[in-house]
């Protein structure tokens, strides 16, 4: 049976919370509408809420109308769909839950021919994960049943520190294996994330510049315009560091700095991304505001509307000390990048949503025309993640007239123009992927702890009473104003995407 007809059960843990509601069930929809989803198949979503059957298809019904990117072209495919889902209300730290949860799996799998392949996602909060794991464990859901696989998809955050994720890592191995765990990074489904690759090892001409003898910097903006929203609680525990950097900024990092990898399987990738991880040079613990500098965000205006600052948020202390924005400067001490600067910066409430990875590179040796009205701009790569995803490229041009004058100008594709319609959410792919048993879109435990060890004279620094300062941005700015000392000691200045 080929890999992709092969039936499945989901077991959704925290199935009445906002990511399976928003994410999870319309990427699942939207995988099914596609006819892309592997038949047959079973999902039994799981919650302390009471609920029926029904009650959780309505449910479904409605989130899909809400966010998924497709809609039931008829209520004969909705019914179709719908059928497939099963509730089973309990406290995933019961015990008594997993058989009921087994049953379940059980009733499945007799309705349908195929081996029982089963795929557990805890989106619940990460308090819970400790009982899953060791509930699956005791109750002997964890290993495979015979023929099938068992595979166990967990939403970060892996941990809050290098200890608590060397923690969770080993009681992931107490009851999985390591090739059954997918750990979820969102950013690495998105469409333009994994384009990075194409980019660089599908095309033969940017690789032999990719390097520190054309590469001047490197900055790479995950900017985003929206608050805390009703996340304050989560959010005061975690800051714009755990939340954003350890994982998404990372990894795209990552991307941009590894080495070919021999094939594209997760095996090669993910060892390529673990190199570079080992190549990063450590943040000195005493050397701390060198490389890393925080914000808050205080009152102001996005998008023309008044907003109000982190401490006024809902579930947010009127005094802390969470950072909403963060900066880093790293070097990775290799052949390829030796003293290459990269820049890492994301905030909440900054002038615009756009996430971007810019590349400068390195001036003319010696320039023979006059400067133009507008200066040259040393070329830049820019790949455009979000909105308007693409990649331009900045070149000199001639400006027309009689004088010999020059300008930038920007070679630019935009994905939206060339292939048209909506890019697959990122969900659907890495959904799809664990299915398939195709882990290379998905964080290894090494890389994770890795990563949390990276950052831990910064996590150090910023949770001391008498930390680093923290300081205050405008929201719908682009950040405090000691960013732009921060970047500005290299004689650099942070893009304005
Ligand atoms: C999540 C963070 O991982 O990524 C959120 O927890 C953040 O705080 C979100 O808003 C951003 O994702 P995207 O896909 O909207 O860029």
């Amino acid at each position: 049976m080929a890999p992709a007809d092969q039936p499945f059960s989901l077991i959704i843990f925290g199935a009445s919370g906002d990511l399976t509601r928003r994410k999870l069930m319309p990427a699942l929809w939207s995988l099914y509408a596609g006819r892309v989803l592997p038949e047959p198949f079973t999902i039994i979503a799981t919650a302390r809420t009471g609920m029926t059957d029904d009650e959780f298809r309505v449910r479904t019904r409605a989130a899909i109308g809400e966010f998924a990117r497709t809609q039931p072209p008829s209520e004969a495919v909705w019914e179709h769909f719908a059928k497939a889902l099963v509730y089973v209300a309990g406290d995933p730290a019961d015990p008594g839950l997993y058989p009921r949860i087994a049953h379940a799996l059980k009733d499945a799998e007799a309705a349908r021919p195929g081996p029982p392949n089963r795929l557990f996602y805890c989106a619940t909060p990460p308090s819970l994960y400790d009982d899953i794991i060791a509930n699956l464990g005791t109750s002997g859901l964890a290993r495979a049943a015979p023929g099938g696989f068992t595979r166990i998809i967990i939403e970060k955050p892996f941990g809050r520190d290098y200890e608590s994720a060397r923690a969770l890592g080993r009681q992931l191995a107490e009851a999985f294996r390591e090739e059954q765990v997918y750990r979820i990074d969102h950013y690495l489904g998105k469409e333009t994330v994994q384009n990075i690759l194409v980019f660089r090892f599908a095309n033969g001409i940017f690789e032999p510049l990719w390097n520190r003898n054309h590469v001047a910097e490197v900055q790479l903006t995950v900017a985003e315009s929206i608050g805390v929203e009703t996340r304050g609680a989560y959010y005061e525990e975690a800051g714009a560091l755990r939340d954003m950097m350890q994982n998404h900024l990372l990894q795209l990092l990552c991307l941009i700095a590894m080495e070919p990898p021999a094939s594209f399987d997760a095996g090669p990738v993910r060892d390529e991304k673990n190199k570079v991880m080992h190549a990063i040079r450590p943040i000195d613990p005493a050397r701390v505001q060198e490389a890393a500098l925080r914000g808050q965000y205080a009152p102001g205006f996005v998008e023309g509307k008044r907003v109000p600052g982190y401490r006024q948020e809902k579930g947010v202390a009127p005094d802390s000390k969470t950072e909403t924005y963060a900066a880093l400067r790293l070097l990775v001490d290799n052949w390829r990048w030796a003293g290459v600067p990269f820049y890492l910066r994301t905030g909440k409430r900054l002038a615009k949503r756009v996430s971007e990875i810019a590349i400068r590179f390195h001036e003319t040796p010696h320039m023979i025309f006059r400067r133009g009205p507008t200066g040259v701009e040393a070329n830049t790569l820019v790949i455009r993640i979000q909105p308007d995803e693409g990649i331009a490229l900045t070149v000199a041009a001639k400006t027309p007239g009689p004088d010999l004058r020059l300008g930038p100008v920007r070679l630019d594709f935009r994905y939206g123009e060339v292939f048209g319609g909506e890019p697959p959410e990122a969900y659907e792919r890495l959904l799809l992927d664990a299915i398939h048993g195709d882990a290379t879109l998905y964080a290894r435990g090494d890389w994770v702890e890795k990563a949390w060890q990276l950052l831990g004279p910064v996590l150090d620094a910023w949770g001391a009473v008498e930390g680093p300062p923290l300081s205050p941005y405008e929201a719908g700015s682009w950040g405090p104003p000691e960013a732009d000392a921060f970047i500005a000691r290299d004689g650099g200045a942070w893009r304005r995407p």
